[in-house]
């Protein structure tokens, strides 16, 4: 059996053999096919990239029918119970589980890299009160790219290197900022005595106690949470990472780019858009008429389906079970009742089942970020502290692979032929 794939071009009656490598035909080979010397030659047609490979990756895979997500070969399960969060960005970054010292040194530096200059603080005062935080952390990580102008030696592993530490340690610190913004509390400056997480909920909760100490099983809950969302291959947010770095601008702009795609509703916006739903919703009794909207086109299950998921997104079952723990402190959230019960009526009916559809990792998070009294509009914000990890390996490896150029799609032009210009007053 040839790896090739036989190809007639009816237009021509030519016939050409495609290499198929990976489980992928390379579609620069379809542009040999012309109809004569002055046509362009075959382009392969892909709106939204439903089934075009831009890159090839070594960092998470995803079987969307089986339902597993592994990063680096490890299942998503088996990093949520036994690693950390700091260990799985390493692991993304790295390609490797680290050593304990290895380990010890990036813990170091990143905390010891968590401040912002205070001028960022300054540029965060000059938001509205009512700003939505997600707005001010798209703004602000673009604002840091004017503070390190090394940023851009995107070529220099060195200072690449130095660039993912200072935004895997910054990104809380904003993040942080921007909510205490919005409640209008004074910022919190980070502390080194604290665990990745402990420290982000310490700027984000506490009020005037220097002693302050997360409960230790919020801490592990929030390390977990930004573990289930620290890389997801090549979704919209990575995409805009890989595709504006490619232009090689430094690493600040292009996280501004992916974090502002995360901030869509169908993407990491879904996770307030749950929240929403359910309080639109309201009680039980109401699901069935919601449905009937959501099957009448009139509504969409926010937290429901994926692209490429046509099974339970694992990370849905983990925040789920995660969902009990966070419960047993902070008291139970009455809309997970709702939820619960619309996954049971959805996952039975014929539409969703046709179709696939299956909560995804925004249907259950919402629901702990409630109960643990984060506003709706920050939940974004938590998303892609945890993702910050995974566009960043992202970056790394489209950087470093010599089969990547500037991103370039082409089009398909079927505007207007050439025709000449129209003075105004004879339109
Ligand atoms: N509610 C109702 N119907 C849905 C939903 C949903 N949540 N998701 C998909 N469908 C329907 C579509 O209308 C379509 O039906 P049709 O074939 O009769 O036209 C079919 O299921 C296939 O869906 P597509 O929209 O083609 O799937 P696509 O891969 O383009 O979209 C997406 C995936 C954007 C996630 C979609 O499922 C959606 O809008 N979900 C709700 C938003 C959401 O939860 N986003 C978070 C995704 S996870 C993340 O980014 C972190």
């Amino acid at each position: 059996m040839a790896d090739t794939l036989s190809v007639t071009d009816n237009r021509t009656g030519n016939s050409f053999e495609l290499p198929i490598r990976d489980g992928a035909v390379n579609a620069m080979d379809f542009r040999q096919m012309k109809t004569g010397d002055d046509d362009f030659g075959l382009m392969v047609y892909d709106p939204a990239f439903k089934n075009t490979a831009s890159c090839k990756s070594e960092i998470t895979l995803i079987d969307g029918d089986l339902g597993i997500l592994r990063h680096r070969g490890y299942p998503i399960e088996q990093l949520a119970e036994q690693s950390t969060f700091l260990e799985v960005a390493q692991l993304l970054l790295e390609g490797e589980l680290p050593t304990q010292a290895s380990h010890d040194e990036f813990v170091h530096e990143v905390t010891h890299h968590t401040f912002v200059h205070e001028n960022v603080k300054k540029f965060m005062e000059g938001f509205r009160y009512d700003a939505n935080p997600m707005s001010m952390l798209i703004s602000s990580v673009a604002a840091l790219s004017s503070f390190y102008p090394e940023a851009n030696q995107v070529d220099d592993a060195d200072a690449r290197r130095r660039q993912i530490i200072r935004l895997i340690a910054k990104i809380p610190t904003l993040a942080a900022f921007a909510y205490r913004h919005s409640q209008g509390l004074p910022y919190v400056y980070p502390r080194n005595d604290l665990s990745y997480a402990g420290n982000f909920l310490s700027m984000v909760f506490s009020i005037s106690a220097k002693d302050y100490r997360p409960h230790p099983a919020l801490e592990r809950a929030f390390d977990v949470l930004f573990i289930l969302h620290a890389d997801h291959e090549q979704n919209c947010s990575a995409s805009a990472m890989r595709s504006v770095g490619s232009s090689q601008v430094d690493p600040y702009s292009a996280l501004a780019a992916a974090a502002a795609a995360l901030y869509g509703p169908l993407h990491g916006g879904a996770n307030r858009m749950v929240l929403y739903m359910l309080e639109e919703i309201g009680s039980k009794d109401r699901i069935p008429e919601f449905i009937k909207r959501v099957k009448s086109r009139d509504a969409l299950l926010m937290g429901f389906g994926h692209r490429v998921y046509r099974n339970y997104d694992p990370r849905a079952r983990i925040i789920k079970a995660l969902a009990d723990q966070v419960f047993e402190v902070t008291g139970p959230n009455p809309l997970l009742d709702i939820a619960m019960e619309l996954e049971r009526i959805a996952l039975e009916d014929e539409f969703f089942v046709e179709r696939k559809l299956y909560p995804n990792v925004d249907f259950y998070s919402g629901l702990i970020y409630q109960a643990m009294k984060f506003p709706i509009d920050f939940y974004p914000v938590l998303f892609a502290i945890g993702r910050t990890a995974g566009w960043l390996a992202q970056w790394q490896e489209m950087l470093c692979d010599s089969e990547q150029k500037i991103a370039r799609p082409r089009q398909l032009y079927l505007g207007r032929d050439e025709r000449p210009y129209v003075p105004m007053d004879q339109r």
